[in-house]
């Protein structure tokens, strides 16, 4: 039987960049650049600021634009004594789809542990919405050969306990440290290959939705890079950071190979 096709998602981490002004203003343009066929041929989404996805909710909803909305972290409690935090439920609120989990900022910056990711994914996927998990290696890693091992670890332990149908879920974002904000990406075969193990990894966690499961890479993607990219067999989209905080580049992300 023939693997399910899988559609491209490209994603846009506008990290703390962007109020809610500028985020309004760049969604308008977003809405401007892209056509009718850019969102059949990929799911865009953006991931902006808390403090702005009351305002891109709005500009979306009343423009009835195709653009999805994600967000960048959440809490797992639904409420409570949690000074600061932002939980699921409110996120859902909010029409929300997706929340990026586990990004090595949050991970590094934050001290975020496997434990509190896998408590994000439940969280998130009990609210219907989609959790964008990031995993990715640092650069001591990945030159002492360790990628393998640190990204099926990763995903392992934010998966663990779940149903194949939880994880069919999710979209995995694999994200090599060194190559986030730094100007050089994985090549695409490396990037192609290291998916190529996080699939065989879900395959042995959950089954054959393994073949369904989207898996994007992040790290340095620009509109000169994405089609090489997007051309690997593993490769199913891009998690975009800098490249994303400006419409015309990431437009042209999205209409990669057009
Ligand atoms: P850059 O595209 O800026 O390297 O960021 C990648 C990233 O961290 C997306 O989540």
């Amino acid at each position: 039987m023939a693997a399910p096709a899988r559609k491209p998602m490209i994603a846009g981490n506008w990290k703390m960049h962007h109020n809610h002004f500028e985020a309004i203003q760049l969604v308008q343009k977003l809405g401007y650049r892209l056509e009718r066929d850019d969102y059949d041929r990929a799911d865009v989404v953006v991931c902006p600021p808390f403090t702005d996805l009351r305002s891109v909710q709005t500009v979306i909803e009343s423009d009835r634009m195709h653009i999805q909305l994600g967000a960048q972290n959440c809490y797992w409690e639904a409420q409570g004594a949690f000074t600061g935090e932002v939980s699921a439920v409110m996120l859902a609120k909010l029409n929300v789809r997706y929340v990026i989990v586990g990004h090595s900022e949050r991970r590094e910056v934050f001290g975020e542990t496997d434990d509190m990711v896998a408590k994000k994914v439940r969280a998130v996927l009990g609210q219907g919405m989609t959790p964008i998990l990031c995993v990715g290696e640092t650069l001591e890693e990945h030159e002492a050969g360790g990628t393998d091992a640190k990204v099926s670890g990763q995903l392992r332990a934010a998966c663990a306990g779940l149903k194949s149908d939880d994880v069919a879920a999710c979209v995995v974002a694999y994200e090599p440290i060194w190559a986030i904000g730094t100007g050089r990406n994985a090549t695409p075969a490396d990037a192609d290959a290291t998916i190529g193990v996080i699939r065989s990894t879900v395959r042995e966690i959950a089954g054959d939705v393994a073949d369904g499961l989207r898996i994007l890479y992040g790290g340095s993607v620009k509109p000169g890079n994405i089609a090489e990219l997007m051309a690997m067999p593993q490769i199913d989209g891009a998690l975009v950071g800098g490249a994303s905080l400006e419409a015309d580049d990431f437009a042209r992300i999205v209409q990669f190979g057009h």
